[in-house]
């Protein structure tokens, strides 16, 4: 073997040593902690933004974007479903859907129609429908109301248009 071979085979083999070397640690470096989101971490993220835009889009009667938001809280109940099974003993999927599913429903028939009043009466129902679920899983403490205040300074909710028009635009 000339002097430059052997000088390339052991510098392959080098090569080959730190890879492996890399390689072998990689994953323990790499590799990031699961993250098992709380059921009242999920209320809070998942849940709780979304109760509130709803309430906020609805006094602008912002009628697309409800559309969409009122999606976004129901898939948000799905996948806490899916995260948190069992809460307490309690089956999650069984308790949203006898506590929150109808009021979800008739939310999305309020917002279908375009309907002010339909929708205003819906959306009470689902917020006394998180209360009602809170007092029968053990956190009546938790208590939700229609928010009084507006918020999410940087999305639109319909709060420009009400505001340019005047309260009276908003409610029909
Ligand atoms: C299927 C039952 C159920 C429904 C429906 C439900 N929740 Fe909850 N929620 C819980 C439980 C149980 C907790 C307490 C979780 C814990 O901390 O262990 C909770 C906790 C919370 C918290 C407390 C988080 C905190 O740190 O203050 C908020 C906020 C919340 N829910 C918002 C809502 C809103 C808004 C709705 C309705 C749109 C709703 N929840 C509907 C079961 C429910």
């Amino acid at each position: 073997m000339t002097t430059s071979k052997r000088g390339f085979w052991i510098a392959a083999g080098c090569a080959a040593a730190v890879l492996a070397l890399v390689g072998g640690r990689a994953p323990a470096q790499t590799a990031q902690p699961d993250y098992h989101p709380s059921l009242g971490d999920l209320m809070t993220m998942a849940v709780q933004p979304r109760h509130i835009k709803l309430g906020l889009a609805g006094r602008a009667r912002d009628w697309t974007y409800l559309g969409y938001e009122a999606g976004e809280l129901r898939n948000a109940f799905n996948r806490v479903a899916r995260t948190v099974p069992a809460y307490r003993n309690s089956d999650m999927a069984g308790m949203i859907s006898s506590n929150i599913k109808e009021p979800l429903d008739r939310l999305d028939e309020a917002i279908k129609a375009r309907d002010g009043r339909r929708f205003d009466a819906a959306y009470a129902e689902v917020t006394h429908a998180c209360n009602t679920c809170h007092q029968g899983l053990g956190h009546p403490e938790v208590v939700i109301q229609v928010p009084q205040a507006w918020m999410f300074p940087d999305q639109d909710l319909g709060t420009a248009r009400v505001r340019a028009k005047g309260p009276a635009a908003a409610g029909r």
